[in-house]
């Protein structure tokens, strides 16, 4: 029988807030022995970094999640098996639209409900990173009234909620027939995260009739409501081509944290997608059926308007299993 340790996750599904940095990042020298122990010892003591800035307003609910590429994890990592579907973003060619794999070894996913504490953050970090890394991209997110995308649609309704959400989110010691742990410790109470960042055209997108606008995403605009599928073989909203189940019907939900971002005077006007889930396939299928269309050809008619710039793969490990990199 394997060892049982207490396992505590990240804060993965900390509550929306209304603020967020993403912070994709490169490891400049991978597998130079002083940088990886750097980059270990850092990203051992976000724990510790995160307190240090929570404490300075409580009532802010500030998080940051840390997550590993898969080369970072083969670099830093090298004796650590890598969790069972970790590889880097493979891209997704349809017809008419791509879904483009783009570098990044570190994500920091920063929460919380003041701007102030996320800058305040990503600047102690960055300085104990010190030139070790360089920024991929560096997007902050803010929410747009009551949950809206720039779309104008409340983004994240379909999430799950109680007891859904470690199920949909957390890898869990998965034991096999002989009763043995077939997961290997990094893995369990991780998740996988894939990180999308959409622009829009909003011109395109505001000059749509609302029905067609609902049609696309599958819900009425004003209130939320969800409308019917279409019918088998039709155009599908982007509802259903993102509703994913297995050969037995059962469907898998995931979690996603997506924020608006952008500058009307820039003219940029994004959307960052953050779903985070125990199974990576699932977030893939879903791309597939969005990129490629269900039926093929048929694609979600949302990325008529919305190009991603940006497509990477990472996974979260545990809390505890981040704090002891720290001893290696
Ligand atoms: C549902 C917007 C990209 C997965 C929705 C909804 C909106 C939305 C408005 C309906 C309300 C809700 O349940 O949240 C967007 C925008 C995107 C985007 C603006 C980027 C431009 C993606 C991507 C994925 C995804 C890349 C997955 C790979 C989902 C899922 C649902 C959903 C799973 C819920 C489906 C259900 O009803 O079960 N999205 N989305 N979205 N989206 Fe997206």
């Amino acid at each position: 029988m394997s060892r049982r340790v207490p396992i505590t996750p990240q804060n993965v599904s900390a509550p929306l807030t209304s603020s967020a940095t993403f912070l994709v990042l490169r490891i400049i020298h991978p597998y130079s022995p002083s940088s990886a122990d750097t980059i270990r010892s850092t990203i051992s003591s976000v724990a510790d970094l995160s307190k240090n800035v929570a404490i300075r307003d409580l009532s802010a609910s500030f998080s940051c999640t840390v997550g590993i590429g898969s080369n970072a994890w083969s670099a830093l990592l090298p004796r650590t098996p890598k969790p069972a579907e970790l590889h880097p973003f493979r891209e997704i060619k349809g017809r008419v639209h791509t879904a483009v794999s783009t570098p990044g070894d570190l994500l920091f996913h920063i929460r919380s409900e003041r701007r102030d504490l996320n800058f305040e953050f990503e600047k102690q970090l960055l300085d104990l990173l010190g030139d070790e890394v360089e920024v991929a991209d560096d997007t902050e997110g803010f929410r747009y009234f009551d949950v809206r995308d720039l779309l104008g649609f409340v983004d994240g309704t379909a999430n799950p909620v109680g007891e859904e959400v470690n199920e949909a989110v957390l890898i869990t010691r998965d034991e096999s027939a002989t009763g043995q742990d077939v997961r290997a410790e990094a893995e369990v109470g991780g998740s996988y995260i894939v990180v999308q960042k959409y622009v829009h055209d909003m011109k395109r997108w505001s000059s749509l009739p609302t029905e067609m606008q609902e049609a696309i995403i599958g819900r009425r605009k004003w209130d939320n409501v969800e409308l019917d599928d279409a019918d088998e073989g039709k155009q599908a909203a982007h509802k259903t081509l993102t509703t994913v189940e297995d050969a037995d019907g059962n469907e898998y939900g995931i979690l996603r944290d997506n924020m608006p971002f952008g500058s009307p005077g820039r003219g940029e006007f994004g959307t960052y997608f953050i779903g985070y889930s125990a199974r990576l396939w699932v977030i893939e299928r879903m791309l597939e059926r969005m990129f490629i269309g269900n039926p093929p050809g048929l694609h979600d008619r949302l990325l008529d308007y919305s190009t991603p710039l940006t497509g990477c793969v990472f996974f979260a490990p545990s809390a505890s299993f981040l704090a002891s990199l720290g001893k290696d």
